[in-house]
């Protein structure tokens, strides 16, 4: 069986756009590979976190993991940091990276250019965590969106480069990218990717949003004055993330939904998208409600957390061997 890997980094409440161009896939995948999601937990304090927040945000994660039919009997579900070989390889994957590589990375630019300041040198080295995230399972393929691709190919640059310095150790991972749902934009600004750190709130929709405020952020949608339904990503981008969430979500062609509402107004299709959003939403958050009021969450993370760790080890063992690192 093949092996997939991926993970979330709750820095905040999961997103529609998580749900659609990542953890919708994991729990698809889930049957057909050996499946293994994680809660990236160190990536979350690249900047500062308020503790009892974090703790909130981890646990919600969890429980949407499982909420959105993430399975423990299929899936090996756990936490970052119970996984200590995740910081160690994340040291020596820093040491084989160039700071032209992380410079390079479009995350960080962006920050750069929005002239953030402050950053840390977490937050620069984070594609060199990531990259030992998934080396250490050496994982066939990664389901992300669109954004964590070019991480993905990072971390093969690094696979690569280990291999040819050190022999053959690890896998070649390759980055699993949906055709529909890979990057669902802000609704209030179709040209900014949905993220929790949308300033305000109206262009993201969160899994834990109340169905009616999620209703409410779909109808003000930004759309456009052109006043026709069809596919023009270009032109009509704010219309297109709409069909496009709704044809994920329903797993009907963007094509076959244009067609439903050819000639027809903005509202109505707006409506239509409301109305499966929230019926996706109603589902798992009532599946959420049960879970992070019972005990389930502590014990799917202690036993995904044995299971990890002894396929963490072995590999970290062999790096640390053939690096130099150990005199036996
Ligand atoms: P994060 O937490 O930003 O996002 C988690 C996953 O959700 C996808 N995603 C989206 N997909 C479509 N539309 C959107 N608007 C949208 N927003 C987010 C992301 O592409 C991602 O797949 N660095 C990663 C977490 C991570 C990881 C890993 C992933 C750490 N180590 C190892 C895979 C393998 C991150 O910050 O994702």
């Amino acid at each position: 069986m093949k092996r997939m890997l991926s993970g979330i980094k709750p820095t905040g409440q999961l997103t529609l756009g998580n749900y659609i161009g990542a953890l919708r896939n994991f729990v698809n995948y889930q049957d057909e590979y050996e499946m293994i999601v994680f809660i990236a937990n160190l990536h979350c304090i690249t900047n500062y976190q308020d503790p009892p927040a974090l703790r909130k945000n981890l646990k919600d994660a969890i429980a949407l993991y499982l909420a959105c039919g993430l399975d423990p009997e299929k899936a090996t579900i756990f936490l970052q940091t119970d996984v200590h070989e995740h910081a160690e390889l994340g040291y020596i994957m820093a040491c084989m990276t160039y700071l032209g590589e992380l410079n390079r990375m479009t995350q960080f630019k962006d920050k750069v250019a929005k002239g953030e300041t402050n950053l840390s040198a977490g937050m620069y080295t984070y594609p060199c965590l990531m990259a030992a995230d998934i080396l250490l399972y050496n994982p066939d393929y990664v389901p992300v969106g669109d954004d964590q691709k070019q991480h993905v190919e990072l971390t093969r640059d690094l696979a690569h480069r280990f291999n040819n310095l050190y022999s053959e150790t690890f896998k070649m991972p390759e980055p699993l990218v949906a055709k529909v749902g890979a990057r669902i934009m802000s609704l209030d600004d179709p040209s900014k990717k949905m993220s929790k750190s949308d300033r305000g709130d109206k262009g993201c929709i969160y899994l834990l949003d109340d169905p009616k405020t999620a209703r409410k952020k779909i109808m003000s949608a930004v759309t456009d004055s052109v006043g026709i339904i069809q596919l023009d990503q270009k032109n009509q981008p704010g219309l297109y993330n709409l069909i496009e969430i709704a044809s994920a979500l329903s797993n009907r062609d963007m094509e076959d939904i244009v067609k439903e509402f050819k000639g027809k107004g903005y509202g109505e299709l707006k409506k239509y998208v409301a109305d499966v959003v929230c019926a996706e939403l109603e589902r798992i958050q009532s599946r959420y409600y049960e879970i992070i009021n019972s005990d389930t969450i502590e014990k799917v993370i202690a036993d995904g957390a044995i299971k990890a760790q002894r396929i963490a080890y072995k590999t970290l063992s062999k790096v640390k061997r053939k690096v130099g690192l150990e005199i036996r």
